[in-house]
Order: C-alpha cells, then structure tokens, then sequence
C-alpha cells in the first residue's frame, strides 16, 4: 500500500477528464481500508470507486482512496434463493456476467450499466424496469471517523428513484464494502416489461428467454444508444429524469402537446429528460471537445480533450434552454466535482 503524490485520474474517470489528485491510493481489503482512514484521520478524503458517475471540474486537493476489493462469494442459500456478495471493487457487469453463468436470476436488466458493485446502492441503479432495490440484500459499510463496520439491510437505505441514505443523511459518513443480492436460483421472473426488450428478443427469434437472453437482449439495446466509455468519454445519463406535479407538465403541455410523461403518483409525473434535451435542439451537437450523444441526448460526450468544466458548462446552457422552453429543471445525475 502506497500513498502516491499527484496522480493522474484519467484513467479512473469514465469520462476521461484530466485531472489529478493530490494523493491517491488504493486499498485491497477492509483491514487496509481501516489503515488508511486511521493514518488519515481529519484530513481531506475522496472516495473513488469506479469513476462512472463523476465529472471532475478540477484536481482534487484531498486523498483519494480507490476501494479496490475485489471477490465474490456465495454466502448461503436454500431451495429458492441464494445471497451473493460482491466485494465493492468488483466490475458490476463482470459482477452480473458471474451471476448470471451461476444461473443466479434477477440483476440480468442491469447488463452493462458501468461502475463498481459498491456504487450501485449508492445512487439504486437501475434499468430496463428494474432497480438495484428488488435484489438488494445489505450491504456492509465502514464508517469514516471510526473504522466500525456497519451491515444496512433494505430497509435502511431509503432507496428511492436514484436516490439511498448514502447520498443523502449519510453522505460521506460511510465506505460501502460490499454489497449481498438475493437472487433466484431457478423460477426466474423475466421482466421484459420494458418495451425494448421484448423487441428486441423478438429480432432474436426468442419466445421463452433465458435469464442469459435477456442480458444479451439488454446488451445489444444499450451498446445501440449508448456510448462505451472506452471509446468516447461518458458518464451514461447525465440528468436525471424530472419528477414534477402534474401542474408543471401541463403548462408545458400548453405549447408542446407530445411531451411524454409516466405517471408516479397521483400529484406528479416523471418526463424524459432525454425527450426534453432532444426536442431542445441539442441532440448530437458538439461544443469543442463536449457533446450530446447522436443517440441519446441524456448523454454527455467528451470527444478527447475537454475539461470538466467545458462539459459543466454545456451541461448548464442545456438547463437553461430546457428551462425556458418547458418550465422543467432537470437536474444531474452524475456528481459534479
Ligand atoms: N428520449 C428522447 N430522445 C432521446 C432519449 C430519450 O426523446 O434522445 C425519450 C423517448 O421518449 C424515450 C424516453 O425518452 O421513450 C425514454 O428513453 P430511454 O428508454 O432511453 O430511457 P431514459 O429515461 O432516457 C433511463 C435511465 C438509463 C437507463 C434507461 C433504460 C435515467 C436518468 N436514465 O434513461 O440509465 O439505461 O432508462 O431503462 O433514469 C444511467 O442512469 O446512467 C442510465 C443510462
């Protein structure tokens, strides 16, 4: 283990943004972990796991810590279910793949989705119909001041649309270790509820898809519309999709009778950001090195070069624009840094 001075973060970014850290090392077990945090205690500290959902608008004067854990284990089953643990470092979709090859059920919608297991309760990813939420299990945390481990059960994340406690009260209070899915073991319950999927399993000539056919379905849908991050520069959907009352969305309405929306609760709908960026104008635009992507507007692009603070400021003129068009604030759901 070694604290290294001025590091570059680019290849920890899935943007790829140049920028660097202070410090930065990477830890391989909770026993380091708990080394380092005591060694480091008042000091500045940023945890870093698979740089998926940042977009670093300048260095960052702290010690970063990198969790780089990695393994996965089955930690007990019986004749329906079975609880898996990914270390946090672990690749998600490496994490899905393995599950998947076990015939373990029911994170196959979320084929793909970049990040580390660690992150994924963080934010509740989610795609394809289906949320990291309907699996979650616990997951096993450190707290930062003391080095306790913590274990947090569903029940006490507060999980939302894009949304847990460790975004929220507990921001910054706790290192997510692992994280344990209970997955089923046979009885899968295809979700193909989402269009796109059954679309798409259809051009595969699939009529009882396996768990498998449905990642590969998922697959092929995502590598369709959304770039890959070690070809072009992402951070896969840069806003969230506004959840505003149903007043708003008919204001806009008004002027823009085709804006789509989901229904959420009896008081408010969800829009598509994606819908709101497009009908914008700013669909497969490029400002420099910064860009919308061709096929999905709620992706920011960086062609090469661009700094953080470029793709902040298209981000922010897009805002604006949305804004003044709609009515409707869209907000980011990447963490801008
Ligand atoms: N749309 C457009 N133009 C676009 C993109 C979208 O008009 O350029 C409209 C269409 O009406 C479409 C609707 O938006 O029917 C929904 O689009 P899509 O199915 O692509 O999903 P999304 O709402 O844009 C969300 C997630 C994605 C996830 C997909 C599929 C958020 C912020 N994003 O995108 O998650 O893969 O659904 O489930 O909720 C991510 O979070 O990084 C991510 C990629």
């Amino acid at each position: 283990m070694e604290i290294i001075p001025n590091q570059s973060l680019k290849a920890y970014n899935t943007f790829g943004i140049e920028a660097r850290a202070k410090a930065f090392i990477a830890i391989q077990n909770e026993t380091e972990l708990a080394e380092v945090l005591k060694d480091n205690s008042g000091k500045k500290l940023f945890i870093l796991g698979g740089g998926s959902n940042m977009l670093l608008t300048q260095d960052i004067d702290a010690l970063v810590i990198h969790i780089n854990n990695k393994g996965i284990t089955v930690v007990k089953e019986d004749d329906e279910f079975v609880w898996v643990k990914g270390n946090a470092g672990e690749v998600w979709h490496e994490f899905v793949l393995w599950c998947i090859d076990h015939n373990f059920g029911g994170i196959e919608n979320l084929s793909l989705i970049p990040g580390n297991v660690g992150a994924t309760p963080v934010q509740n990813i989610g795609a394809y119909g289906v949320e990291i939420k309907d699996t979650f299990d616990s997951c096993e945390a450190m707290e930062i001041t003391t080095q306790q481990m913590r274990t947090f059960h569903k029940e006490d994340c507060q999980f939302g649309y894009r949304e847990s406690i460790f975004k929220g009260e507990l921001k910054n209070k706790y290192i997510i270790l692992s994280v344990t899915f209970k997955l089923r073991k046979s009885n899968h319950q295809i979700n193909t509820s989402y269009g796109a999927i059954d679309a798409e399993l259809e051009k595969m000539n699939i009529t009882n898809p396996t768990i498998k056919e449905v990642s590969n379905a998922v697959i092929a849908i995502r590598q369709s519309k959304l770039p890959n991050p070690k070809e072009l520069g992402n951070s896969g959907s840069f806003f969230k999709n506004p959840v505003v009352p149903i007043s708003v969305y008919e204001k806009a309405k008004e002027k823009h009778p085709d804006i789509p929306s989901y229904p959420v609760s009896e008081t408010l709908v969800k829009v598509p950001a994606g819908w709101l960026i497009e009908q914008a104008g700013f669909k497969g635009k490029r400002f420099g090195d910064a860009g919308i992507h061709s096929k999905q507007a709620l992706v920011l692009v960086n062609y090469g070069q661009a700094t953080g603070s470029e793709i902040w400021s298209v981000a922010q003129h897009i805002q604006q624009t949305v804004k003044e068009m709609f009515g409707i604030d869209i907000e980011a759901e990447v963490n801008v840094i």
